[in-house]
């Protein structure tokens, strides 16, 4: 699977587990993410992923910041592109089941680095439900 990911200065360690072990599993993952602990923006590193799985290059997108919600906003700024923070792997699971979410936003301050990596592996193997639900998601954008 295609994979692109994306991370600010809250995020490296994070990073780096989830890629090694989306890596170990096969994936193809582009890291658009610093890895530096070194204070940047967070739209610099939301956008390049947003833009990845808007055009199709990659299916799904993984960002991360301090509380994913500032690199989430960035990233549904973007055309067909639905991010979703997520901290329980309940939560991940359901961004997927219900919301067709294509990108995973993970709060590194608030959550370990092994939880991140489960929610990470629960989000990539959960499929979206439909039915109702796709009704729902067809009323998200607005152009
Ligand atoms: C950076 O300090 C912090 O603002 C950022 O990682 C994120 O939490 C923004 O939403």
């Amino acid at each position: 699977m295609k994979i692109s990911i994306g991370n600010d200065h809250a995020g490296p360690d994070y990073k780096k587990a989830i890629l090694e072990k989306l890596t170990s599993l096969g994936h193809e993952v582009t890291n658009y993410g610093t890895d530096s602990t070194d204070s940047v923006d967070y739209p610099d590193f939301g956008h390049p992923v947003a833009e990845d799985v808007s055009s199709g290059k990659s299916e799904f997108g993984i960002l991360i910041c301090g509380t994913g919600n500032g690199i989430a906003m960035s990233a549904n700024q973007h055309k067909n592109v639905r991010a979703g923070v997520c901290w329980t792997k309940e939560i991940a699971d359901l961004c997927r089941r219900h919301n067709d979410a294509n990108i995973i936003a993970i709060p590194a301050r608030f959550t370990s680095v092994p939880q991140a990596v489960d929610m990470v592996e629960h989000f990539l193997a959960t499929e979206f439900e439909g039915g109702r639900h796709a009704t729902r998601v067809n009323k998200i954008a607005c152009s």
